[in-house]
């Protein structure tokens, strides 16, 4: 009987492009959790397995679960014997975050306790993977990356829940020996984000013909970046670490001994936020209008820059397969094919 993992989040944006990546590259059960608010999309499996054949989607079982509750006996029963935890569930927009805090503590941090502590009575457990993000570390000055153990500097709530969860994932390791995981993506994009997200957002104005604002320093003289890293590399990585596991305990990663594994996944290259408008203009044909805004005044809580130290994971052998350019070109044109993924 083959392998069992389990994938919470499955049906958000990274979520479902893993599960994808798991169908195509393991024969690997899929069990995924999901509470499917409003950036949690059924609809995602369907348009991604619509061509897989009957086997594929039978390997695939979707769990409605809100992760804020303690998992009960008949999901219990689902995942009892899982080899790999991916905890992707999370809230995820930041915007969102400083409107709403309370939501994004109870579904960032008390939910990933809330599976922490369920995973504890996991028998066949290899691996916990904790799925957080470069903005734990706040803003990286200018020739800054952060590497895996440096200090969280939360600017917002999102990144404090997400650092929260993440200092929570590290406590359960060195207390009751759960094999931890953690890794931190740099800004991801792909097929089926959600169109309230820069990339997709981006492209949806220049359809319609808006206005695009891009997030730049005080004197509107220097527009915010960040690192781009495509959503099928992602996957793969995720993927690469679980089944290379050996290497990247080998990294030694943490000066002072901490014994939990934190792993960067980085993007082939740092984009300012006006030069992935004007990719995205240049693969659709659709004209740019723009205009640079101070992001200080108007979005608190946001960073004019994010950047992670990428030399850890490409020393144990992995390097993204696409370039920002080509991640680029291809999602701008999957998305002209599928325009319904664009409207809100
Ligand atoms: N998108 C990025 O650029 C990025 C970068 C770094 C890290 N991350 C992290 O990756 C993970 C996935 O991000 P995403 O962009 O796919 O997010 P997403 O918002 O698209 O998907 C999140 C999914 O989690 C589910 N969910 C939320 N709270 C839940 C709860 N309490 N119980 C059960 N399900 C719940 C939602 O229904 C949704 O399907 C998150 O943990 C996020 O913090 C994302």
């Amino acid at each position: 009987m083959s392998e069992k993992v389990l994938v919470t989040g499955g049906a958000g944006f990274i979520g479902h492009i893993l599960i994808k990546h798991l169908l195509d590259n393991t024969d690997w059960e899929i069990v995924t959790i999901d509470r499917l608010d409003y950036s949690g999309n059924l609809n995602r499996f369907s348009h991604m397995l619509k061509d897989a054949d009957s086997e594929t989607k039978k390997r695939v079982k979707i769990i409605y679960h809100d992760l804020k509750s303690e998992i009960n006996n008949l999901i219990d029963s689902q995942i009892r014997d899982v080899k790999h935890v991916f905890h992707l569930a999370a809230s995820s927009h930041v915007d969102r975050s400083i409107v709403d805090p309370m939501t994004f503590v109870y579904d960032n941090v008390v939910a990933t306790g809330n599976l922490l502590n369920y995973a504890r009575n996991l028998d066949k457990l290899e691996t916990f993977v904790y799925f957080s993000t470069d903005e734990v570390f706040g803003p990286a000055p200018d020739n800054i990356s952060f590497k895996e153990w440096d200090r969280y500097n939360s600017t917002n709530p999102y990144s404090a829940s997400k650092a929260g969860g993440e200092e929570l994932a590290v406590a359960f390791e060195n207390t009751y020996d759960l094999p931890i995981l953690i890794t931190h993506t740099m800004n991801v994009f792909g097929e089926r984000q959600h169109p309230e997200k820069f990339v997709p957002n981006t492209l949806w104005k220049l359809r319609e013909n808006k206005k695009v604002l891009i997030h730049s320093n005080k004197d509107k003289t220097k527009p915010g970046s960040r690192h781009y890293v495509y959503a099928e590399d992602v996957a793969r990585a995720v993927l690469f670490l679980v089944q290379n596991l050996e290497l990247v305990k080998k990294g030694n990663l943490d000066e002072y001994g901490a014994k939990c594994l934190k792993v960067n996944i980085p993007g082939t290259k740092e984009l300012n936020n006006l030069e992935v408008a004007q990719l995205i203009s240049k693969f659709s044909g659709y004209k740019l209008n723009y205009e640079l805004v101070d992001f200080h005044s108007t979005r608190p809580g946001h960073d004019l820059r994010y950047a992670l130290d990428d030399s850890f994971i490409k020393s144990i052998g992995w390097e993204p397969k696409y370039s920002v350019e080509e991640g680029f070109e291809k999602l701008v044109k999957w998305f002209l094919e599928n325009p319904e993924w664009l409207d809100f």
